[in-house]
Order: structure tokens, then C-alpha cells, then sequence
């Protein structure tokens, strides 16, 4: 349960983004992962990304990067939360900002999480999503991840509903 209130932004500052590959630079999954400063920093960058912080403060307890095009719109690309942050809320409240945030525009939020991650999985299925697919080998070869869906409903409903076509 949160006992922060959080406050989340969408983020385009560069010290952010360096903070965050940092962050998580130093973590699992992507220690093990193998994927180092400069590809954690790759996380933030390029087109059709939203980047979301959760601020305490002037802390980053937080942060989010968020797909927004393509088929497959609405895949939460990175979640983590500062490591003396963990267990306080803020994974959650990012999750739920995420939500509904992508249920602007997609009815599916889409994630991956790795095989080995079992904490973030009992996150993850908690809080509503199924697993939909077994990428093997994906990342890092020996390593696979769990593609994880959770939806209002098909892709006809949505735009019926939402946009009346
Ligand atoms: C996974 C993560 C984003 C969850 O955010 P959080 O703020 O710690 O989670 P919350 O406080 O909202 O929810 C707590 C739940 O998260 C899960 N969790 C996963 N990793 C955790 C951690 N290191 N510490 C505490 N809870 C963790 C547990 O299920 C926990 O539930 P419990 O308290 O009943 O055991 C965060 O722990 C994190 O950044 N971990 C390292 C990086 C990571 O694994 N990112 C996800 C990649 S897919």
C-alpha cells in the first residue's frame, strides 16, 4: 500500500532519463540481464514515448516509459521504482497512472517481465494481467521474459465506444 501520495509527470528532461538508466543500471532485471548504463539510457530514448516520474518531493521515487504506437500500443516499456523506495506504493501508483493514461488510447496495457523476476510477477498478476506469451531467449539468451496483457475488451469495442466508429 502507498504511503506517499506520488506526484507523477510526464517527463522530457535529459537529468531525469539519467537518473533513471541509472537506477536501473544498477537492478535486476537488468543486471542479469546484461544491458549496462547505455541501453538502460536507450530505454528513454525515441519515438512514440511517454516518460512518467513519480516524484516525493524533489525525489524520484519512481519512473514509467510507455509505448503509444503501433499495434501493439500501451506496452509499459520500463517500470521501476527507486530502490530505497521499493514496497512503498510507488510500482503501484505508477501502474494505475499507466492505465489510465493507455486506456486513452488502446483498451490492451501490454508488459514484459523476466522469467526470473518472480516479485514483479506477483505484482503483475495481482494487479490483473494475464501472461499471453513466452518470449524465449529475448533479451538475453538462457533468459526468457513473459509477455503480460491486461484489457477492457477487444479493439472494435474500444473504438466503438470511445471514438463512435
Ligand atoms: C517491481 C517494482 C516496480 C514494484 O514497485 P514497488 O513500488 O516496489 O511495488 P509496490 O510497493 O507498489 O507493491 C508492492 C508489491 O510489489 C512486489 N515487489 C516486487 N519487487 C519488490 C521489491 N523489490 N520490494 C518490494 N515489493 C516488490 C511485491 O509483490 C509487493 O507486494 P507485497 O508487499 O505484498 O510483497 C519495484 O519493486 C522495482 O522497481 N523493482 C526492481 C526493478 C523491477 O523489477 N522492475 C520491473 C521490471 S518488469
Amino acid at each position: 500500500m502507498a504511503d506517499t501520495l506520488y506526484d507523477i509527470r510526464l517527463s522530457n528532461d535529459p537529468a531525469h532519463y539519467e537518473t533513471g538508466a541509472a537506477i536501473m543500471a544498477a537492478t535486476d532485471p537488468w543486471i542479469t540481464l546484461e544491458m549496462g548504463l547505455d541501453r538502460c539510457h536507450g530505454a528513454f530514448d525515441g519515438p512514440d514515448k511517454e516518460k512518467y516520474f513519480a516524484f516525493d518531493g524533489t525525489n524520484i521515487a519512481g519512473f514509467a516509459v510507455i509505448q503509444t504506437a503501433g499495434s501493439f500500443r500501451g506496452y509499459i516499456q520500463i517500470l521501476c521504482a527507486a530502490p530505497e523506495y521499493r514496497g512503498r506504493g510507488v510500482g503501484t501508483a505508477l501502474l494505475q497512472f499507466c492505465e489510465q493514461r493507455i486506456h486513452q488510447f488502446s483498451p490492451n496495457v501490454f508488459i514484459c517481465v523476466s522469467s526470473f523476476n518472480t516479485a514483479a510477477q506477483q505484482l503483475y498478476f495481482r494487479y490483473g494481467f494475464e501472461k499471453v506469451g513466452l518470449l524465449k531467449d529475448f533479451v538475453r539468451t538462457g533468459y526468457d521474459e513473459l509477455l503480460l496483457r491486461k484489457t477492457i475488451g477487444s479493439w472494435n469495442h474500444f473504438l466503438v465506444k470511445n471514438f463512435k466508429f
